[in-house]
């Protein structure tokens, strides 16, 4: 039985992965701003669940979590840091403070919650720290650049958090999926191939995740062809990202 805490907890691939992690028996610490869907979880497993709800873009948020997960267990086997927002941007009204939102939300929210989970994995026999990144840092896409900025920096972020803690015996793993059908992804207005249940997903996740690699990502076609395209020229690489592209209407603001 581990003691793991997930974020972004209230919705979509962390609501899925709490839930069969306390099928499973573990102890989930669950977060996110929205209440009810952790409260329910607590409901279900009430030995299991603990309640550490909260914006964890804001870092005194994040911090009164880690005082509360460390007074209640005093250390953690496993972060998974899920929670995550995307918004996409239209370059005729480029927005950079949307930038700063979308950075805050996944970046920086992350950061703050490795400050407050390092010193509880440190606690723990092995600690293994989970970052749920996305399949879009392998290739610009259109109207991503908000998102997909925020993402190449936690790739980058944790890939090399992974030497510095290597020595501590703590293991860093990146998940990178594709397209998975949730909250999130039910808003798009674009095709989303090989678009994965959650249930899927989340169940692929943490069968990969057991093994401790460096880098869970799926499904694994979609993710073959990301990564060849991304070997295209710069010059090809515009041509289809043109092509994805989709013109602006005037109903767009
Ligand atoms: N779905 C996909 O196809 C896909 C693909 C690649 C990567 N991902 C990544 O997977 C992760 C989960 O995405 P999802 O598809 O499951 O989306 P989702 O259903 O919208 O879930 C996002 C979760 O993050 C939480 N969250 C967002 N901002 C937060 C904040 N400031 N403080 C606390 N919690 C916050 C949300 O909770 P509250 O709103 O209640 O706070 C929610 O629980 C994200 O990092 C996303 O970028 C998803």
């Amino acid at each position: 039985m581990s003691r793991i805490w997930i974020t972004g907890a209230s919705s979509g691939i962390g609501l899925e992965l709490a839930s069969q992690l306390l099928e499973q028996g573990h102890l989930v610490a669950v977060s996110a701003r929205t209440v009810e869907p952790l409260l329910r979880l607590k409901q279900e497993y009430p030995n299991q669940v603990l309640v550490v709800a909260g914006d964890l873009a804001a870092p005194q948020e994040v911090n009164r979590i880690g005082l509360q997960i460390s007074a209640c267990w005093g250390a953690l086997d496993q972060v998974i840091l899920n929670a995550g927002t995307c918004e996409y941007l239209e370059a005729s009204h480029f927005e950079a403070a949307m930038i700063e939102r979308v950075m805050r939300a996944n970046l920086f929210s992350a950061a703050y919650c490795v400050e407050a989970a390092l010193p509880l994995l440190r606690n723990a026999p092995k600690g293994h720290l989970v970052a749920v990144c996305s399949s879009v840092t392998y290739l610009p896409l259109p109207r991503a650049e908000a998102y997909g900025a925020s993402k190449a920096a936690m790739r980058y972020l944790f890939d090399s958090l992974r030497i510095d803690l290597a020595e501590e015996g703590i293991d860093v793993t990146l998940v990178s999926p594709g397209f998975v059908d949730t909250p999130l992804t039910r808003k798009n207005d674009f095709p989303m191939p090989m678009r994965w249940p959650v249930e899927k997903a989340a169940s692929h996740i943490l069968k990969q995740l057991a093994r401790r690699p460096l880098e869970v990502a799926f499904p694994a076609p979609f993710i073959a062809a990301m990564r060849l395209l991304a070997l295209l020229p710069k010059r090809l690489q515009l041509k289809l990202g043109k092509h994805l592209s989709r013109p602006t209407t005037d109903n767009q603001s």
